[in-house]
């Protein structure tokens, strides 16, 4: 898939919130940690503090506004379409989702095959979706933690990455786990993104290799 390149990786990140993951990742390259340049920050909402983040680092960033797109048929598609306008133009090579709250459909899945990571906050293929802390405080799970995928058109379900597991503590609410997790997020996503910029990932199926792991 990815090759050994001398110009930085050209990363774009998609985000709808807060943006702590795309500020792990603005910091890892800052700190020449990830060798990669984000080209684009681009959100679905106007007011997502993950584009005030890139301002402040005087990173490019874009709202793509999903009202236009409401109530057609292939409104979703169409979204996407003009999404990957926005990424092509830009010679996007990878694209992060970081709290991204939009599915993502085909037209992106198959332009950015093996080329376009997740970060989700439990130990997939366990809880894929939303609320996911809270239901795994609910199962009595010992362990969570997050993952790393590529993105494939089912909801977290892509071949995984890396993860890191986190313990559950009896008293743990939602919210003192999920910044238990958020911390190794900051971790391992500016890790992907630096083995993808190094052309070590390897996927076969749903098996992704690292070379000289
Ligand atoms: C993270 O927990 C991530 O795993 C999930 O959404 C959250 C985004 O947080 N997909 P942030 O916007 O990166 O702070």
């Amino acid at each position: 898939m990815s090759s050994k390149r001398e110009t930085p990786l050209r990363v774009a990140v998609l985000a709808s919130g807060r943006g702590s993951n795309l500020q792990a990742i603005i910091d890892a390259i800052e700190a020449g940690q990830a060798k990669a340049k984000i080209v684009a920050v681009i959100s679905n909402k106007k007011d997502a503090a993950a584009l005030e983040r890139a301002r402040k680092h005087g990173l490019p960033d874009l709202f793509v506004d999903p009202k236009p797109f409401a109530g057609r048929p292939d409104g979703r598609e169409a979204y996407d379409r003009a999404l990957l306008e926005v990424l092509e133009k830009n010679d996007v090579d990878l694209v992060l989702l970081a709290g991204y709250m939009k599915i993502v459909t085909a037209v992106l899945v198959n332009a950015y095959a093996n080329r376009m990571m997740n970060i989700h906050p439990s130990l997939l293929p366990a809880f894929p979706g939303l609320d996911v802390q809270k239901k795994a405080i609910e199962w009595g799970c010992k362990l969570s933690g997050c993952t790393v995928h590529f993105v494939t058109e089912g909801v977290d379900e892509g071949p995984i990455i890396i993860q890191a597991a986190v313990p559950i503590l009896d008293n743990d609410t939602p919210e003192t786990l999920a910044a238990r997790i958020l911390v190794q997020e900051h971790k391992i996503y500016p890790c992907a993104v630096q083995l993808f910029a190094e052309g070590r990932l390897r996927v076969e199926g749903r098996h992704v290799f690292i070379d000289g792991a």
